[in-house]
């Protein structure tokens, strides 16, 4: 099969982790007989400094034209950054902000898993953990608080900032329905969070959310407050499958999820449209304090290009492969600094790269 995908190196670590991930891949590639064809897109910080602008209309094009797109990450450190000097829809973030909304990419799916080989990492009492956990965030991406009309305006000399918050029925059905279907090939527990003690739109997502659930009667469905959901995840995390959101609950609560598993290093994600196209990510960030030095995990994107494998192009046995040499050099003990525990022998980003595309069979 011939792979066509598009590479958003990005800023801060995103080109060092996006390189191990191409290498297993391109590893998967020759053990398989695939063929990996990369399209470089300048995106973030990146595109700012050639292009002036996040992104270009002709990188949309060249994404739009790939099979699927993994990504590092973008920005930079929003206080010494020039980036940050510029207007805020130059900004990196902008670009990230307009790839999903130009894409369509309404469903973004962030797993939190506790890996038992890490569990060291994981910041809550042993007792809470005790035989694991492993959640699917299910977060809506193009609606909501982050595309409502916004802006800032004075009114009767006191300035004055509005974002709005809008969902229609159209856009709470399509990730409900997604939502689901994860479910059913998962534990088939759906937990709906949403704030309908107070916000139209979180009743209207409760209602839309109940209807879809009609369709899967093997699934069970539970509603939660937002506020009650970010206290769960502490203090019981077993309790959750999926977790279906919108999308600034999401956010927040996919960044406390993945705190929770202690090793965000690890965590990867996928943002899908309607079609098999999909853009694959790490859920870290650019963490530029460490950029260059070598010594990011490139774990998360190692697994994101797994699930690149496994949703875009159905390619389930490579995409198994991947995740068992990740498996495997967690348990002989290979850990980047990030993971790192006593007794254990630590790598550099380059290093954890190696071993891992040395482990697909
Ligand atoms: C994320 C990030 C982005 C978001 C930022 C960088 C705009 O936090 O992917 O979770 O808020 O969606
Ligand atoms: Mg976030």
């Amino acid at each position: 099969m011939n792979l066509n995908i598009g590479v958003i190196k990005g800023d801060g670590i995103g080109p060092e982790i996006v390189a191990e991930a191409m290498k297993v891949l391109d590893q998967v590639g020759k053990t398989y007989g695939h063929t990996c064809g990369y399209t470089q897109l300048l995106m973030g910080g990146a595109s700012i400094d050639v292009h002036g602008v996040p992104l270009t209309d002709e990188t949309v094009a060249a994404a739009k034209s790939c099979d699927a797109v993994l990504m590092g990450s973008i920005g930079g450190d929003a206080k010494t950054s020039p980036w940050y000097q510029l207007e805020p829809s130059r900004r990196p973030e902008a670009g990230l902000l307009r790839i999903r909304k130009e894409l369509n990419l309404f469903a973004n799916l962030r797993p939190a898993v506790l890996y038992d080989e890490l569990k060291g990492a994981c910041p809550l009492k042993e007792e809470i953990t005790e035989g694991g956990f492993d959640m699917m965030i299910m977060r809506e991406l193009t609606g909501g608080l982050y595309f409502g009309e916004r802006r800032t305006v004075e009114e009767d000399g006191v300035m004055t900032a509005y974002d709005s918050l809008t969902y229609n029925e159209n856009e709470i059905r399509r990730i409900a329905k997604r939502g689901f279907d994860i479910a059913m090939k998962r534990r088939r527990k759906v937990t709906s969070v949403d704030k309908a003690n107070v916000l139209d739109s979180s009743r209207l997502w409760r209602k839309v959310v109940e209807e879809v659930a009609k369709g899967y009667p093997e699934v069970t469905l539970e509603h939660m407050l937002v506020d009650n959901c970010a206290m769960q995840l502490v203090k019981d995390p077993k309790q959750f499958d999926v977790i279906l959101t919108e999308n600034m609950f999401g956010d927040i609560l996919s960044d406390e999820a993945s705190m929770v598993t202690g090793s965000i290093g690890m965590l990867s994600s996928a943002s899908l449209n309607e079609t098999k196209f999909g853009l694959y990510e790490p859920s870290g960030g650019s963490a530029p304090d460490i950029a260059g030095k070598g010594i990011a995990n490139p774990i998360a994107t190692i697994l994101s290009a797994a699930m690149m494998l496994r949703f875009s192009f159905d390619l389930d046995k490579e995409a198994d492969a991947i995740e068992q040499a990740v498996e495997r050099v967690l348990k002989e003990g290979y850990r980047t600094i990030d993971i790192m525990s006593e007794g254990k022998q630590q790598v550099n980003t380059e290093k954890m790269g190696d071993l891992i595309a040395g482990y697909i069979r």
